[in-house]
């Protein structure tokens, strides 16, 4: 088989969690990776641990601090160059969860770094690969057929944005809320640390920037055509043992997993998160534009995921188009 005429899927984040039980499944469906890290070292370590020799092959890894606007614009160029063959889907998976901070952490531009991870740091990089992944609508070889494959770009979000669910209204600290987006419309620098402009809430300021990820998703969707490419979001259940929980106290860690196993019974194992992603982002069945796919928070052996609704606090046309503009300010696309 030409290893050129492979289907290249891009995923940010693989060093643990989700994105690293992504990897498998894409390999099996039979894509060619990209994995970005901010550390290459730890991203190839963390691999190896879980991949075959022979699988190792088909991944490619690519040191990205998405923390750093400057190190996305660096990286994406390098990408851009390298690679001869355009990106046919791109999943934005990395993020940090900080909720016991006193004071915010700022990236290296000055911004609240929890937002600027997980949202400025993804919709700069979407944006400077986007029409190379648009490009990309021709036949590709997978699994032992060639197949055209819609341009597709797949965003996790989280059940904790999205104030129509329960997990969404929970007021510890605050439920996911731009307001009137007053902390961005200011330039969101030093003093500021949160979307709307009031104190720092650690928490809130994650929820706050899954918030804009699943806005992106829609806002996006209604830019460019879903003849042209899929964008979509999901939610792949509570996967309550993953690093992302590191910074909780270690009573939480220890609970959290069990409460959600036995009592809520949201929890999903890393490996089936990792099937979940890997799935939305490449099978023809979820090529659906500006879904928010879900499995529901009761977790149930063999249910479909479905087309979750979401709060207008996400959806809202004038409040998504205007995250979307202020972004592009932000990260200095316009
Ligand atoms: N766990 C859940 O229950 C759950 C539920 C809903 C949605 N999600 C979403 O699922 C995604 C994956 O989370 P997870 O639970 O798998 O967490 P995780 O194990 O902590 O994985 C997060 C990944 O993001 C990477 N990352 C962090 N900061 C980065 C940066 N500055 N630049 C590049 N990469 C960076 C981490 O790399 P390092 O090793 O370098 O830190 C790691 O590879 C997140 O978007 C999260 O919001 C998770």
């Amino acid at each position: 088989m030409d290893q050129n005429s492979k289907g290249l899927v891009l995923i940010t984040g693989t060093t643990s969690g989700v994105g690293l039980n992504t990897l498998k499944p894409l390999l099996r469906f039979g894509w060619e990776i990209i994995a970005v890290n901010r550390s290459n070292k730890r991203g190839i370590k963390a691999a190896e641990e879980v991949l075959t020799e022979d699988e190792m092959k088909n991944i490619h890894f690519k040191e990205i601090d998405l923390s750093d606007l400057d190190h996305v614009r660096k990286g994406c160029s390098e990408i851009l160059e390298k690679f001869t063959k355009p990106i046919n889907s791109l999943i934005c998976n990395a993020a940090v969860y900080k909720p016991r901070l006193k004071r915010p952490e700022r990236s290296p531009q000055g911004y609240e770094n929890s937002m600027a991870v997980n949202h400025f740091g993804h919709f700069l990089l979407i944006n400077l690969l986007l029409d190379n992944i648009l490009s990309s609508e021709k036949e590709i070889f997978i699994n032992g057929q060639d197949t055209k494959f819609k341009p597709r770009i797949t965003v996790l979000g989280t059940v904790t944005a999205n104030f129509l669910e329960l997990g969404g209204r929970i007021p510890i600290p605050a439920p996911a809320n731009l307001g009137d987006l007053s902390g961005f419309k200011n330039g969101f620098l030093s003093p500021i640390s949160m979307a709307n402009g009031k104190k720092f809430k650690p928490g809130k300021a994650y929820k706050d920037s899954k918030l804009c990820n699943m806005a992106t998703v829609q806002e996006l969707s209604k830019r460019y055509s879903e003849e042209k490419i899929i964008i979509n979001s999901l939610y792949p259940g509570c996967v309550a043992d993953t690093k992302l929980f590191r910074d909780t106290p270690w009573l939480f860690r220890v609970l959290f997993p069990i409460f959600q196993k036995f009592i809520t019974r949201g929890y999903v194992s890393q490996r089936m998160a990792g099937e979940r992603v890997a799935q939305v982002a490449t099978f023809t069945e979820y090529a659906k534009p500006a879904v928010h796919w879900s499995w529901g928070n009761r977790q149930k052996t063999g249910r479909k995921a479905f087309s979750q609704k979401l709060s207008k606090r996400i959806i809202d046309p004038k409040i998504s188009k205007q995250t979307y503009e202020l972004t592009q300010k932000l990260v200095g696309l316009i």
